[in-house]
């Protein structure tokens, strides 16, 4: 078990959410944490102490480097990047608009990857460094047709977390997707879940984060699925 103490984990999408719920786990166990936010100011950071804080847009391609030369002034050091923000307009296989698509492609995929990229470098020379990807079990199969674009961008964002793997493999980089059915949060609050289902308390994907972070480098675990109902794919 890699202890928490001294290692750097930033957070995109922190300010709500899963991302909101990591921050405060992963604070609590004693993790240097940098959050970031399209909006800084709207982190609640009860609990949080004096967590750096900076300015994420998924879409603004600069956005990713400035965080992570920011936090390096900041901290020296990154051991960690969760991949949480995410966003989820619909992308219907018969009335998709190219504009969600594109939105989609954008946060869900090219935005992490900017992100991560701008981060490879500091998380290999950690040692240990580690990707925690939050993609979706949308990014694994496909039950709904109204929701292609959120599932094809969430297979991408899973392809991401493998390609992380092999780059950084040699150099003690590690990558984990998360793959979470409902999780209850703004995302999700007008899905009703169907019988037997139930949305998974965000607390508990937060301690998937802290379980994935916590593992050493001899192990790695490439999924994690997270069911919010009974299916055969996990
Ligand atoms: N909730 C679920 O059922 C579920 C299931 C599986 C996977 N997920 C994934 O879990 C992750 C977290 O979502 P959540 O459930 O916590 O939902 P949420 O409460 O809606 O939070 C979404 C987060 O993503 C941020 N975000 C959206 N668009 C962004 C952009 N263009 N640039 C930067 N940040 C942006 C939001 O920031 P603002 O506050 O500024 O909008 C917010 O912090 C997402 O990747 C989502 O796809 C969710």
């Amino acid at each position: 078990m890699i202890p928490p103490t001294d290692r750097v984990v930033m957070i995109s999408g922190a300010n709500r959410g899963i991302g909101l719920a990591a921050a405060k786990h992963l604070a609590s166990l004693g993790y240097t944490l940098s959050l970031g936010a399209r909006d800084p100011a709207s982190i609640p950071m009860d609990g949080l102490g004096d967590a750096l804080t900076h300015r994420w847009e998924a879409t603004e391609t600069e956005t990713s480097t400035d965080w992570v030369d920011t936090t390096m002034e900041r901290y020296g050091r990154i051991d960690a990047v969760f991949l949480n923000a995410g966003v989820e307009v619909g992308g219907s296989l018969l009335t998709g608009t190219e504009d969600e698509f594109d939105l989609m492609f954008a946060v869900n995929f090219k935005g992490p990857l900017w992100l991560a990229r701008a981060a490879l470098p500091h998380l290999k020379a950690s040692g240990h460094g580690r990707v925690i990807n939050l993609v979706s079990l949308a990014g694994k199969r496909v039950m709904r047709a109204k929701i292609l674009g959120y599932s094809a961008s969430k297979f991408a964002a899973n392809a991401l977390t493998h390609a992380i793997r092999e780059d950084g493999w040699k150099d003690g980089v590690r990558a984990t997707s998360i793959c979470p059915g409902l999780v209850d949060t703004r995302m999700v609050e007008d899905v009703t879940p169907a019988e037997g289902a139930f949305k998974i308390d965000p607390d508990d994907i937060a301690q998937t984060v802290a379980y994935a972070l916590s593992l050493s480098n001899s192990a790695s675990v490439a999924e994690i699925g997270v069911n919010s109902r009974f299916e055969h794919m996990l």
